[in-house]
């Protein structure tokens, strides 16, 4: 490490420092004696400005800078599932065991555990021709996640030798030889943040990402591979939606990057993952989960380095031709981060004080999102989906970030205050919120739940939007004025709002619902709504119907497991029971 530069300024996060000719933007430096970690993000000659991802209280002009000449970077290997790192990559438990439980500053932590020893199972043949991506063998690293270790980037050639055995993630596991050249390979990769990883082509999202969330899957989804923004007002469950997405996801690896919001939030998630169990594998969530934790009291700036951390470890994953999803909670801080920086090197603002750049930033983020046919010759195809939280002040939509955020996701999540109050949660818009991987997954959701689910699903959303234009209705004039076939049309929105769209992410069974079963409950209200319209049209009044026991079944399903909702038994008992109101009825009618 070259002791080069000199400190001349020091203004929070930021430090200015001269000396430094021959760094280059975006190098790592350690910054004064306490040798805090810092990037150069601006270069002017020899003058520097640093960016410390560390506390600068203490330091002070005339400290030395220590160049890496390395661009910031994060260590890519077996040992990354089921970590908690800090904004910059630090595993939080190498930082407790050297520090007690503060962090302390300027710590050198690896990344991944240099000591611990890897079973490794080559797969590729000795003799091969090897392209980057190419896989050479596996490790198992959690009961469900197989660490395919990939030739890296600028290596291809014969592979000469590949080893079997137990290794550390430094260890050489194999060579690979072109012409006079011999690249000795490791399980680990060391890739820059800021360089979005390679892959040979994106595609079109087909499949959709199933969340388990009813309101998401059925109106609002999300494709495997695609994007989503979910800004709200304060309070009003972006957290919780983001929780929820990373516990029940149906995809092979979770990075959940809790970025600039409370520290006890994401002492939630370390409690709670551990305990969970994934539906779909029968494992804990933290075997397939990897966290970046980057709390309200952590600097600054390492916020701003924790969403490149997160996404270029999900990158990785992804290459290895994972389905891989990333949430960001919150994006605002992020941005935040970025406004400070920004002030403090006096850049010309732009809306809100936030810099000219930050539409760039944000597009370039959600863009490492998509589903890829990754490098290497196998073909192999991976997806990355990319979820951001916002949190605009007041939940004010027309907020710099939420726009800019907008203007790139294709899934809209809208978090609705009027909603929280009323303690509907998922506080998500039926009314606002939109898709556009809609008629992508159209097919997919077809095939693999039921042909008729789409269509299910406009027929609900017809009947939420008539309610909305008939509330307008019965609050000028009152419900009295309303026709039978009206009431019926809000009779069964409620019960779409009531027992479909709104879930309790605290209930056991409510928490995650499988798409079998949100298509079951979906079709059964459904079919219900179509029998009384039936019944009505036939000249019977609605009011007859309203203490049908069917409703109360209704409402019971989204705490049944799927497996025990009986739809023709329910079908039955619904017709059955529309009969005996009408012969009731008729009975009274004739006395
Ligand atoms: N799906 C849900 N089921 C039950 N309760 C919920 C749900 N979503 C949110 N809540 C309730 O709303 C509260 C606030 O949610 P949350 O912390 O996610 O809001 P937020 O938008 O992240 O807030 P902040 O702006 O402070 O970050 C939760 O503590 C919980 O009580
Ligand atoms: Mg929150």
């Amino acid at each position: 490490m070259n002791d080069s530069g000199t400190i001349i300024k020091v203004s929070g996060p930021l430090v200015v420092a001269d000396n430094l000719s021959g760094a280059r933007m975006y190098d790592v430096v350690r910054v004064g004696d306490k040798r805090l970690v810092g990037e150069i993000i601006e270069l002017d000659g020899d003058t520097a400005s640093i960016q410390v991802y560390e506390d600068t209280a203490g330091i002070g002009p005339g400290e030395s800078i220590y160049r890496t000449d390395r661009p910031l970077s994060v260590e890519l290997g077996p040992g990354l599932i089921g970590s908690i790192f800090d904004g910059i990559q630090r595993a939080l438990s190498a930082i407790r065991e050297l520090g007690g439980d503060y962090i302390t500053r300027g710590l050198d932590v690896p990344s991944l555990d240099r000591d611990k020893r890897w079973t490794f199972m080559p797969t590729a043949a000795r003799g091969s021709v090897v392209v980057p991506g190419d896989i050479l063998g596996n490790v198992r690293e959690t009961e469900i996640i197989e660490h395919r270790i990939m030739v890296p980037h600028g290596v291809s050639g014969t592979l000469e030798e590949v080893r079997e055995g137990e290794f550390t993630v430094t260890d050489t596991v194999a060579i690979i030889r072109s012409g006079t050249e011999r690249h000795e390979v490791s399980m680990m990769q060391v890739w820059p943040v800021r360089v979005p990883r390679p892959y040979r082509r994106k595609i079109q999202p087909t499949e959709i990402l199933t969340t388990g969330q009813r309101v998401i899957d059925t109106f609002f989804p999300v494709a495997k591979g695609g994007t989503a923004c979910i800004p709200g007002p304060f309070g009003s469950g972006k957290t919780v939606v983001q929780h929820q997405l990373a516990k029940w996801s149906a995809a092979d690896i979770v990075l959940y990057v809790g970025c600039g919001e409370r520290g006890n939030e994401m002492t939630d998630v370390l409690m709670e993952f551990p305990r969970l169990i994934d539906p779909r594998s029968g494992h804990p969530l933290m075997k397939r989960t990897v966290l970046i934790a980057n709390t309200s009291n952590m600097p600054v700036a390492a916020r701003e380095a924790s969403v490149y951390t997160g996404i270029t470890i999900a990158e990785y994953f992804r290459d290895m031709g994972y389905s891989v999803a990333l949430m960001a909670d919150s994006t605002s801080r992020w941005a935040e981060a970025m406004r400070e920086i920004s002030g403090r090197l006096e850049e010309m603002p732009g809306e809100e004080g936030y810099p000219a750049y930050l539409a760039s930033k944000v597009a370039e983020f959600y863009e490492r999102a998509g589903r890829v046919i990754c490098t290497g010759s196998d073909g192999r195809e991976g997806t990355l989906t990319v979820v951001g939280a916002v949190s605009p002040a007041g939940g004010d939509l027309s907020d710099p970030v939420v726009q800019a955020t907008l203007r790139v996701v294709k899934v809209f999540w809208s978090l609705e205050d009027k909603l929280a109050f009323q303690r509907h949660f998922p506080a998500i818009s039926w009314l606002r919120s939109y898709s556009l991987y809609d008629e992508m997954i159209r097919e997919y959701v077809a095939d693999t739940v039921d042909p008729l689910f789409p269509g299910l699903k406009g027929e609900a959303m017809e009947i939420l939007e008539k309610e909305d234009g008939l509330e307008e209705i019965v609050r000028l004039v009152g419900v009295d004025s309303l026709a039978d076939v009206d009431r019926l049309v809000m009779r069964t929105a409620r019960t779409i709002r009531q027992d479909f769209l709104h879930q309790n992410a605290f209930n056991d069974e409510d928490t995650y619902t499988s798409l079998g079963k949100q298509y079951l409950i979906l079709d059964l209200l459904l079919h219900l709504h179509r029998l009384l319209e039936k019944s009505i049209e036939g000249g019977t009044p609605l009011s007859i119907f309203e203490k049908m026991k069917i409703y109360d079944e209704i409402s019971n399903l989204k705490y049944l497991p799927e497996t025990s909702i009986e739809a023709d038994r329910i079908k039955e008992m619904m017709a059955d029971q529309i009969s005996e109101a009408i012969a009731e009825y008729a009975g009274r009618k004739e006395i």
